[in-house]
């Protein structure tokens, strides 16, 4: 029927730019939800579209549009955020995983964004994300008679978005769960590092004199399975989709 249905079936989706899933054609407006500082939002611009670069954190959409001007972004969350006219696309790289609260009511929001027949393409952390690095945080807490972590993240697995996807009126046109072993060049003290860079919050009430020796603690359990001669390696695993709005499918919003 058209290019999309083309790029859907032929990219090959493990290890492929997810922009090469998305496909996005010159004049199409296409939203990036959850956009960060912007880099995936210029990846997509520069095959041409129109693209709206959505964030909840005014400090990541004052550094996007720094760093890219001529590209538009907004300050919005993705369980409520509301668009005045119909969009061709909505993209998310890495940032679904954070958007804890109710991920039905951002399906909701996306659907509502889109025209019908609209394409919702999307990369994330899948079920099993971080085992390793999870299982030494939880042990290290343990043993220094802490409760258990409060994780921020929601790692589904591939079945339980899939439902998500079609009960929220989408067609799933792909959807895949891979490992990505990922090196940790962003954290030299490897796992001690990725725990204050990516969950910061699960230390903010850890007495600070503890927070030395458990991330020590965290680094001693996780390296027998993620440091390598060559540094840290992170255990990522993906869920990689894309899903084409219903034609005929209404909109309920939470
Ligand atoms: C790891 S960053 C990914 C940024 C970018 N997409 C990229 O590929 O580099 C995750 C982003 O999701 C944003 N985010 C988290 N929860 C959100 C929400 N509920 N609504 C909108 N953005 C959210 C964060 O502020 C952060 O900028």
């Amino acid at each position: 029927m058209s290019t999309y249905d083309s790029a859907f079936g032929y990219v090959s989706a493990h290890g492929a730019p997810l922009v090469d899933l998305l496909d996005p054609q010159p004049g199409e407006k296409i939203i990036d939800l959850g956009c960060g500082t912007g880099s995936f939002t210029a990846d997509i611009a520069e095959r041409g579209a129109e693209v709206l670069g959505i964030d909840g954190a005014p400090e990541m959409v004052a550094q996007a549009s720094a760093l890219n001007p001529g590209l538009s972004f907004t300050i919005g969350d993705a369980h409520d955020f509301t668009i005045s006219e119909p969009f061709d696309a909505v993209a998310s790289n890495a940032a679904l995983h954070w958007m804890t609260r109710d991920p039905d009511a951002v399906i909701a929001h996306v659907h509502a964004a889109l025209r019908p027949g609209g394409r919702f393409v999307g990369e994330l952390g899948g079920a099993g994300n971080c085992a390793e690095l999870i299982a030494a945080m939880q042990t290290a807490w343990r043993v220094f008679g802490l409760g258990e972590p409060e994780l921020p993240w929601y790692f589904p697995t591939p079945a339980e978005y899939a439902a998500r996807l079609e009960d929220g009126g989408f067609t799933i046109r792909l959807l895949e769960h891979a490992d990505r072993p990922s090196r940790m060049t962003e954290c030299p003290d490897g796992a001690a590092d990725w725990v204050r860079i990516y969950a910061p919050s699960t230390l903010a009430d850890v007495p600070p004199e503890m927070v030395d020796p458990l991330l020590a603690r965290v680094n001693e359990l996780a390296a027998p399975a993620l440091r390598r001669e060559s540094g840290w390696v992170a255990d990522y695993v993906r869920l990689r989709f894309a899903a084409i709005r219903k034609p005929n499918s209404s909109t309920t919003l939470p």
